[in-house]
């Protein structure tokens, strides 16, 4: 880092936004294999909690990936790069007073841990939508699954590359059985119990 840079301190604290806009702000990780539903559900949690009069945006992988991200590729060292930076920018958007929701593969457990420890306890809330291989590659939304097993996608998530699956997140939502609804109840419910949300 260049040593010529000094941090400048905002005048408006974070606690003062989240006064403001009346809820605390906190990232929501949404973390599984492509297919998981990550994407659908952030977008119903945050929605949920629009309609609550929160401040809220959603961070989606194929969509950072068109602009911030458009350079990375799929290879470990990008992953964990594309990871870093969407952990470096929620990271503002919670002193901004918003609450992140952030919907990538993020198959590293230690790039997940790192954006954990960027941000203060209890702001990181890590959210596995757990749903099977199997039933991911036979809803194949996109078609990804079948170019990854004919080769023609390097380094897949699940079939040529790993996915590490978090040991202890804060939430585990079955995807592949539960529906949409019911997910992102519970999701709405840990909020609620842990007085994120009121
Ligand atoms: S990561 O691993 O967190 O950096 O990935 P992410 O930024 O979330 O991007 C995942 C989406 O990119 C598409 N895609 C791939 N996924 C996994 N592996 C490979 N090789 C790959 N190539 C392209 C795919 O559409 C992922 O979107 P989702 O929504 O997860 O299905």
């Amino acid at each position: 880092m260049n040593t010529h840079i000094v941090w400048h301190q905002s005048t408006v604290t974070r606690g003062q936004r989240e006064r403001q806009n009346g809820h605390k702000s906190f990232i929501l990780w949404f973390t599984g294999l492509s297919g998981a539903g990550k994407s659908t559900l952030a977008h119903r949690v945050e929605q949920l909690l629009f309609e609550q009069g929160c401040r809220t945006y959603v961070f989606d992988g194929d969509n950072v990936r068109h602009g911030l991200c458009s350079d990375l590729g799929f290879s470990a060292e990008d992953r964990c790069e594309n990871i870093r930076r969407i952990g470096e920018m929620s990271k503002l958007f919670v002193d901004a007073g918003v609450i992140a929701l952030t919907a990538f593969i993020s198959p590293f457990r230690r790039d997940r841990d790192l954006v954990r420890a960027l941000v203060e306890p209890g702001d990181f809330v890590e959210i596995f939508c757990d749903a099977p291989l199997e039933v991911c590659e036979q809803r194949d939304v996109k078609g990804l699954y079948r170019k990854a097993r004919a080769g023609e996608i390097p380094e897949f998530t699940g079939i040529s590359s790993p996915y590490e699956k978090p040991l202890a997140p804060e939430i585990t939502v079955r995807t592949g059985e539960d529906g949409l609804d019911e997910c992102a109840g519970q999701i709405l419910g840990y909020l609620e119990k842990n007085g994120k949300i009121n």
